[in-house]
């Protein structure tokens, strides 16, 4: 196995050898400094030991990864100041993304790739839904509607956090076209105060649910058969109570080969472009601002936008 020796050459030397070597090979081998060496520093310091070396962290090797569309494997210790650390090219084509279910409404069912993604476990996603859950006061939240609800992972997350008479005194809905995410979701919260709708939410007045004190919406408004303003606007002119919360996750993520890659897919882009992204996020964020609600953005792969209301009720 070939293995390549930088000491004290820049990130951007390195990052030229990655391209070139990721175009031929799978495998990237490189011998650096051991990261465990300088743990308070920042990349770039310089350090003699027997040679002279720049530091960079496990952070930013990861980081590397990320970014070339690697997994960095275990490093192995292969000297007293070196690691070697490998960079296995992920599987992009091995993606919802590209997914061409016929069945629309499958294309995120039990069947997926999707359906293999548990963001549960991605600290990335869930330590800042956790906040955003947090801050929109959840525990004196009695009806939570969550619309592109799939198999409930957003439920999972508040049953984790409240005790259990808690949860009981709360009445959750969530709704989702897919039936085969939806039959999951009700076996998973069979409890009477879950109800599971599949239903289209292009027409949830259709449905004519009570109005919620929570919405919750995951990476679903942006879909491409949903018009986004439209059913925004409408969400909070007539499913949102007096004095109601909303949580909107907006992926800036793509899934692909058993990673969450950073930044977010947009539709005729082959690489992240997050013009859309940013332009939806803040037109809810006005719009939110006008009709009184204090709004706050936050998170990484997923941005969270967390609205309470600051109207007097
Ligand atoms: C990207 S998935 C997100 C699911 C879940 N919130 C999550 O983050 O894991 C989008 C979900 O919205 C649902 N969906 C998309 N358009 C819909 C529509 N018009 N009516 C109902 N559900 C829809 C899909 O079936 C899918 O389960």
């Amino acid at each position: 196995m070939k293995i390549k020796e930088f000491t004290n050459e820049s990130m951007h030397k390195i990052i030229e050898y990655f391209q070139e070597e990721l175009k031929t090979n799978d495998l990237v081998c490189i011998e650096v400094l051991n990261p465990d060496i300088c743990i308070n520093e920042y990349a770039g310091y310089e350090i003699t030991l027997d040679k002279k070396y720049i530091y960079r962290s496990y952070k930013a090797w990861n980081d590397l990864a990320e970014l070339m569309f690697c997994k960095m494997l275990t490093p192995i210790i292969s000297s007293e100041n070196r690691v070697c650390l490998k960079f296995k090219k992920i599987d992009t084509n091995n993606s919802f993304h590209k997914s061409k279910n016929d069945e629309q409404n499958e294309k995120y069912g039990l069947n997926s790739t999707f359906f293999q993604i548990n963001k549960n476990e991605e600290p990335a996603f869930l330590f800042p839904y956790m906040k955003a859950l947090q801050n929109v006061k959840i525990k004196e939240k009695k009806q939570i509607l969550n619309l592109g609800i799939n198999k409930a992972d957003e439920f999972e997350v508040i049953k984790n956090l409240l005790q259990k008479d808690e949860l009981d005194e709360k009445s959750f809905i969530g709704i989702d076209y897919c039936s085969s995410a939806v039959d999951f979701a009700k076996n998973r919260f069979p409890n009477d105060n879950f109800t599971f709708l599949t239903h289209d939410i292009n027409e949830l007045d259709k449905l004519n649910l009570e109005k919620s004190d929570l919405i919750i919406s995951i990476g679903t408004l942006q879909s491409s058969g949903l018009n986004f303003k439209l059913l925004f606007m409408s969400l909070i002119q007539n499913h949102l109570k007096e004095g109601g919360a909303l949580i909107l996750g907006f992926p800036n993520c793509r899934w692909m080969g058993g990673d969450m890659i950073y930044g977010a897919k947009a539709p005729n882009y082959s690489y992240s472009e997050q013009t859309l992204l940013y332009k939806d996020v803040y037109f809810c964020k006005k719009y939110l601002q006008q009709k009184k609600f204090r709004v706050t953005l936050t998170g990484k792969n997923y941005l969270f936008l967390t609205a309470t209301s600051i109207k007097k009720v």
